[in-house]
C-alpha cells in the first residue's frame, strides 16, 4: 500500500475543457473566473475537445503544483495559461492521463516555453503506440500520440512508469495502470494499435491513469483524464492503492459519450452510488446523457465545469 501524504487543500483549475460558460455564479466548492469591465477587450479563454488541469496543493506554507493532460491543439493550454495568468515555471510536473491526442497535444508547446529548468514528464509507456479508431463503415480516425524522440530532443526529464508513481514529494499519485474489474467497463472496442509494425486490436488503453491526492477530514480526491479505465475502476484502484476509503471528489472525463458507451452509464451511476462522493464534477469525454444522470442523481455532488473554474477542496 502506498502512503499518499494528507494535504490540507487542493485547488482544481480547469485549463481546458469541452465547454466554457463565463456567466455561472461561484459556489463554496467551484471559484468562477472573476470578469473585470474589461472583460470583452481581453483575450478570451478557449474551449476544446480537450482536458488539461493545473492541480495545486497547500500543506502549511507549502504549495506545489503539477499540470494534468495538455489539450488537444499545441497553442491552446498555452493560450489559456496566459489569461488565467498561471506561470508554467513553477509547476513541478506534467502527468499525462494517456496517450491520445486530446490529452497531449498541447505536450510539446508547453515544453517548447517551460521545459527548463527540467520538469519531469510522467507518463505510462503505452501512451507513445500509434494508435487509430476503426468504425464499421472503414472510416478510420488516427492519434498523434506523443514522441518519444521529440521528447528526448528538448532533453527534459521522462518518467516512464506502467505502476504507481509520486509526484510532487510525495503529495499526489499517479495511479499507473488501474486494474479493470468491473464487467461493464471494457475500454474502447473499435481502438487498434501499431504494435510489433502491425495494427492489432488494443481496446483497453491501458496507459489510462489517475491522479489521486489526500485531503486532510475529507479523504481522497481523483482526477480523471478520459477516464478510459472506467470511472468505477479508478475509484477502485485509488481506494486500493491508498488504503483511504472515502471518496470526497471525482473530477475528469468519465467516456461515456456516444453509441457504444452509453450503455454504460446506467451501470456506471448505480456503482457510483456506493462510493457516494461528495463532489462530482463530470468533463470532456462524460457526455450530456450521463452528465444529465449524475445532475439528477447526485444533485447536492453535482458541479458544472467551465473553462477557468477552479474547484476547492479542502480547509
Ligand atoms: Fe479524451
Amino acid at each position: 500500500m502506498i502512503t499518499l501524504k494528507v494535504v490540507d487543500r487542493v485547488e482544481i483549475l480547469s485549463v481546458m475543457d469541452n465547454s466554457i460558460d463565463v456567466l455561472m455564479g461561484s459556489t463554496p466548492v467551484a471559484k468562477r473566473l472573476k470578469r473585470g469591465s474589461d472583460a470583452h477587450s481581453k483575450p478570451q479563454l478557449r474551449a476544446e475537445h480537450g482536458v488539461s488541469m493545473l492541480v495545486t496543493t497547500y500543506e502549511e506554507d507549502k504549495k506545489d503544483s503539477f499540470l494534468f493532460d495538455t489539450g488537444v491543439t499545441i497553442d491552446g493550454v498555452l493560450h489559456n495559461m496566459d489569461v488565467l495568468e498561471i506561470r508554467g515555471n513553477e509547476l513541478h510536473a506534467v502527468v499525462l492521463s494517456h496517450g491520445h491526442t486530446d490529452h497531449t497535444r498541447g505536450l510539446m508547446g508547453f515544453i517548447k516555453r517551460y521545459g527548463r529548468p527540467r520538469v519531469p514528464i510522467v507518463l505510462h509507456p503505452d501512451a507513445y503506440l500509434k494508435r487509430k479508431n476503426v468504425q464499421p463503415d472503414g472510416h478510420e480516425s488516427e492519434h498523434i500520440p506523443p514522441s518519444r524522440r521529440d521528447l528526448e530532443a528538448e532533453d527534459v526529464e521522462i518518467i516512464e512508469e506502467r505502476g504507481p508513481t509520486m509526484v510532487i514529494g510525495g503529495r499526489a499519485l499517479v495511479t499507473g495502470q488501474i486494474p479493470r474489474t468491473t464487467p461493464f467497463e471494457k475500454g474502447s472496442p473499435r481502438q487498434v494499435a501499431l504494435i510489433d509494425g502491425r495494427w492489432q486490436p488494443d481496446p483497453w488503453i491501458h496507459d489510462d491513469q489517475a491522479i489521486v491526492i489526500n485531503v486532510k477530514d475529507k479523504g481522497l480526491v481523483v482526477l480523471t483524464g478520459c477516464g478510459h479505465a472506467g470511472v468505477v475502476n479508478t475509484l477502485k484502484c485509488a481506494r486500493e492503492l491508498t488504503g483511504v476509503q472515502q471518496i470526497h471528489a471525482v473530477i475528469g472525463g468519465f467516456h461515456l459519450t456516444g453509441p457504444i458507451f452509453e450503455p454504460i452509464i446506467a451501470p456506471a451511476g448505480s456503482a457510483l452510488k456506493e462510493f457516494n462522493p461528495s463532489i462530482i464534477v463530470p468533463q470532456h469525454c462524460t457526455g450530456w446523457k450521463a452528465t444529465h444522470l449524475i445532475a439528477r442523481e447526485f444533485a447536492d455532488a453535482f458541479v458544472p465545469n467551465s473553462v477557468g473554474t477552479t474547484m476547492l477542496v479542502g480547509a
